[in-house]
């Protein structure tokens, strides 16, 4: 049983901000029309939309992923890809700026590509393979996904599969999910057969969770050789 008084950060507060209806007030011509820095600001300034969302950033499973974990990703690889885009998602790819380039968001949801990096795709992870060639990055950062939209335990099956597909051998996999949304999946051997928990060079442990009420874990996998 899961205690109700768990913390799913990335669960919105009343209204969903990162609905593209936030923006349905303005014609369809002018949301084609203007700049993605534009409709940033007509939402998070304008409609309030970071309201809902500042509460994210001072909680410590936020913070070190903010402050620690992509910055380090960012200083050590290229081709990356993170997975699910919202207002409370946008500023990483200044992290990335080095590797602007190659840096690439997915989210199946029409107008996240708001949120998403200069390389965004509309499409879920599953369908990756439509959009890059086979091993394309060399890393994947997966948080609030699973328990967040791929929610059963075969849909997540069937997503490691992709995702080793997706990533080259020897590239990173992180796994950012909520001990309270599912079961944990390395209990299951899910990653077993596609991802090692050796990560060379990591300077944390493979798994870092954090004090009650956050139920957020962060789980670092190495993709196997084929
Ligand atoms: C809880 S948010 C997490 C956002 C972000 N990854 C983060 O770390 O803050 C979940 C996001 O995952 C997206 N999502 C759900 N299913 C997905 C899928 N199959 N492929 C890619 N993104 C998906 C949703 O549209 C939503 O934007």
């Amino acid at each position: 049983m899961f205690a109700e008084d768990r913390q799913v950060l990335l669960a919105p507060r009343g209204e969903d901000g990162h609905n593209p209806c936030a923006m349905s007030q303005a014609s369809d011509v002018a949301k084609k029309l203007l700049p993605k820095w534009a409709k940033r600001f007509i939402l998070l300034r304008l409609r309030g939309v970071h309201k809902r969302y500042d509460h994210l950033r001072s909680h410590p499973s936020r913070i070190f992923l903010e402050r620690e974990i992509l910055p380090w990703i960012a200083a050590h690889y290229e081709r990356v890809l993170f997975v699910g885009t919202a207002p409370y998602t946008h500023q990483f790819e200044r992290i990335f700026r080095r590797s602007r380039d190659h840096y690439t968001t997915i989210d199946p949801v029409r107008g996240t590509e708001t949120w998403g990096a200069r390389h965004h795709i509309v499409a879920p992870l599953q369908e990756i393979a439509l959009h890059r060639p086979k091993g394309h990055f060399d890393c994947v950062v997966l948080n609030g996904i699973f328990g967040f939209g791929i929610d059963d335990t075969e849909g997540q099956r069937a997503a490691i599969k992709i995702l080793h597909d997706t990533i080259a051998p020897g590239g990173l996999l992180l796994v950012g999910w909520n001990t309270n949304l599912m079961l944990d999946l390395e209990d299951l051997g899910l990653f077993e057969p596609y991802f090692s928990k050796e990560v060379e060079g990591l300077p944390w442990p493979h798994r870092t969770r954090f004090p009650l009420p956050e139920t957020h874990t962060y789980d670092f996998y190495t993709r196997r050789a084929d």
